[in-house]
């Protein structure tokens, strides 16, 4: 451990410290998503499964709640339930990443797990120089850097991060996010046989008619995986224009499907898809665990959308993740599930039942509270359906139209909202609440909302509202933990 090293990390547990009252007494705080313990997260980092535990690794900015030089944070679990939050992974102390640790992936490999990183520098004109990094532990906890792996290829400006590492047959593959010199967004391909050398092989890139053209003039962290008989090529682009009810946040995360020539970098793809239509959610990763699932985390915040707006910033921290989810493919789409273990987490049943309300609002005694799981399964819609949440949050359906609508973050007189069609109607609302989350897992997870709310702490009631007949069955949960 460097002296700079030690420096950072003993003023990372000070600041904790210091402000940890004042984080814990905050009625937003959340009983089972990952939050910094003071200060800024956004991005998971190094999702991977060894030897049976599950590492989580997060963008951490400790000292201030906006972005910074960056920490990986880290946590760890057996079960994907309960987690330790570890020790920091790593800090920005070398010369290679002293202005931030910026998102990156883990992989297992001999007995030993590598984290790959991009090394954020500034020069002192604030130029940005940017490498890709690599750090090795073979206990889980202590991390060794190794330094430099790849420097920036020609055709690049300096937005060139976020790598993402994985085995393929023979070989190891990263992707990287990037902006070409003509300020595209990128997503370059890389080969190596031994993890230290890397060959670039070029931009995954369609050609003919799955030509994309010009697609956002940034792509942040990118992963490749496969669903079944598809190749996913994920990514967040910045630079789409919002398009009806398309691109409503300042920027997206979504995917191609298709299938990828790995050395020739060539992808005969699919239109682009959003993952997720709530109001935060942003560079989400994925891992193949132990069980043979590929499971997802996303940052359930967005750069740059207002992110001094969230209240818990008076309390010295701000974003968490999103629930982990399991992906599969239906055959023409990604579907998101909620993990199989959240229903460990389900305390007794406190509501099953059959419900039938008509050009009426009503709250339905006992359901009511936070954290809380409910799942709405629909046997009749005349009309028009909508739930309201905590006299905050809600969500209606109208004309195949889904809706989220909560007060605007900035300005509380007006209302924000995020839609999606629904072409197959609306059959089922699967609802995860903690204390300041939302997650919304729609038709058995074709769609998904995931959004902070801030209702007031102690306003615990959900009312239903229909217009003409809605005829509904609700089984509700209190989440433990
Ligand atoms: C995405 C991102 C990444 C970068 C990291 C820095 O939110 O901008 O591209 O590596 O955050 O924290």
């Amino acid at each position: 451990m460097s002296e700079r090293d030690q420096e950072l990390r003993e003023s990372a547990a000070e600041e904790i410290k210091k402000h940890k009252e004042r984080v814990e007494s905050d009625p937003y705080r959340l009983s089972f998503h990952h939050m910094p313990p003071v200060g800024l997260l956004n991005d998971p980092n190094g999702l991977v499964q060894w030897n049976g535990t599950y590492h989580l690794f997060y963008q951490w900015m400790p000292f201030d709640t906006g972005h910074g030089a960056k920490f990986w944070g880290h946590y760890t679990s057996e079960d994907l339930m309960k987690w330790n939050h570890e020790k920091p992974a790593l800090t920005p102390s070398d010369w290679f990443d002293k202005n931030g640790v910026y998102s990156g992936s883990a992989i297992v490999h001999n007995d030993l797990l590598y984290l790959f990183y991009t090394g954020n520098v500034k020069d002192e004109n604030g130029n940005r120089e940017t490498y890709q990094c690599m750090a090795v532990s073979g206990d889980g906890v202590n991390f060794e850097k190794k330094g430099v792996v790849v420097e920036l290829p020609e055709g690049y400006t300096a937005h060139f991060r976020d790598p993402k590492v994985w085995k393929q047959g023979e070989h190891w593959y990263m992707v990287i996010g990037a902006q070409s010199e003509d300020l595209q967004g990128k997503a370059a391909l890389l080969r190596s046989d031994n993890l230290y050398d890397w060959k670039h092989l070029g931009d995954i890139t369609g050609s003919g008619e799955n030509e994309l053209g010009s697609f956002g003039y940034m792509w942040e962290c990118p992963d490749v995986f496969r669903l079944e008989d598809q190749d996913i090529l994920l990514v967040s682009p910045q630079g789409l224009e919002s398009d009806g009810m398309d691109f409503a946040n300042t920027y997206q995360s979504g995917y191609f499907a298709g299938k990828l020539n790995y050395d020739q970098a060539e992808f005969k793809h699919g239109d682009f898809r959003e993952l997720d239509r709530g109001f935060e959610f942003y560079a989400p990763q994925t891992t193949l665990d132990e069980k043979g699932r590929r499971i997802l985390v996303g940052w359930m915040g967005v750069p740059d959308q207002y992110e001094q707006s969230h209240p818990t910033i008076e309390h010295q921290w701000i974003h968490c993740l999103t629930m982990p989810r399991e992906l599969t493919w239906n055959g023409s789409q990604i579907i998101q599930s909620p993990l199989e273990e959240m229903k460990e987490m389900r305390g007794p049943v406190l509501m099953h039942s059959s419900i039938t309300i008509e050009n009426d609002q009503k709250a339905v005694r006992g359901i009511e509270g936070r954290p809380v799981e409910l799942n709405i399964e629909f046997e009749r819609l005349d009309d028009q359906f909508a739930i309201e949440l905590f006299q905050y949050a809600s969500i209606s359906y109208k004309d195949e139209v889904l809706t989220l609508s909560r007060p605007h973050l900035e300005d509380k007189t007006k209302t924000e909202f995020r839609r999606v069609p629904l072409q197959q109607g609306l059959k089922q609302l699967h609802l995860f609440i903690d204390h300041s989350t939302l997650e919304i897992f729609v038709n058995g997870g074709e769609e998904v909302f995931s959004s902070r709310i801030y209702p007031q702490p102690e306003e615990e009631r959900i009312l239903f509202t229909s217009l003409g007949t809605s005829t509904f069955s609700v089984e509700q949960w209190k989440l433990g933990g």
